[in-house]
């Protein structure tokens, strides 16, 4: 018997994932549409934390299209601290020269509008803990791709996969076991060691730094 073959993004999908500013190689991309497509079979809608320009939201959004449910993404659009000048991943294109500050939003509407994804998407614009402290409706997927450090990593997790319903998936990005292999540190990494202890997921795949964990019972 063989195994049903995990589905894949159509080449247009997949081509306005590749134009986008981001970090997600594309093996971590087609992990996370597998896990977004069989998430959406629960009917309730899939959120995202860390929009940057979109790169990923389009995969969570085509996949949100499919089932038919929205695809959330929450970011406050000013970058993270390793995305900032004079820091590795900073991109001088992303910053607003009226005031000087990074603003990645005109960026992701245009990745959206390209992508002919925009009436599937809410972006949420704002801190991520703000955001969280207002919501309260379970989700079928969480994918956590916020802040790298501990504080709001930690933040995140304990934001938002309270809302993750049972047998939805929460999924993790840039997880690195090993310190050497770190890129923006390992918060992340302890974020999913948390998860793991917790008792309440379980996990169901990794593919490079990504992480897809199956809620099993209630709780973080
Ligand atoms: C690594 S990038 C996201 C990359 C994106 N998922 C992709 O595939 O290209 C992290 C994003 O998280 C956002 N961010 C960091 N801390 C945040 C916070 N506390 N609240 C909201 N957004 C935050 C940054 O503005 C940045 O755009």
């Amino acid at each position: 018997m063989s195994a049903t073959p995990a589905p894949t993004p159509a080449p247009e999908i997949l081509a306005a994932f590749d134009a986008a500013k981001g970090f997600m190689p594309v093996d971590e991309g087609l992990a996370l549409y597998a896990a977004a497509v069989a998430a959406g079979r629960a009917g309730l809608p899939l959120l995202e934390v860390g929009t940057y320009c979109g790169r990923s939201t389009v995969l969570l959004a085509d996949a949100a299209r499919s089932a038919g449910v929205a695809a959330l993404t929450v970011d406050h659009h000013r970058g993270s601290e390793e995305q900032q000048p004079g820091w590795d991943y900073h991109d001088p294109e992303t910053v607003d020269p009226e005031i000087g500050l990074m603003d990645t939003l005109p960026a992701f509407r245009r990745t959206l509008f390209r992508a002919g994804l925009e009436e599937h998407v809410v972006a949420l614009v704002g801190r991520s803990p703000q955001i969280a402290a207002v919501w309260n409706s379970p989700l079928g997927l969480v994918f956590i791709d916020g802040g790298h450090t501990d504080e709001h990593a930690s933040a995140d997790y304990e934001g938002w996969a309270p809302h993750v319903a049972e047998g939805g998936l929460l999924v993790i990005h840039d997880v690195f076991p090993e310190p050497e292999d770190e890129f923006t540190g390992q918060a992340p990494y302890r974020v999913y060691l948390r998860a793991l202890a917790s008792g309440a997921f379980e996990e169901i795949s990794v593919t490079g730094s990504l992480r897809v964990l199956r809620r099993t019972r209630a709780g973080i």
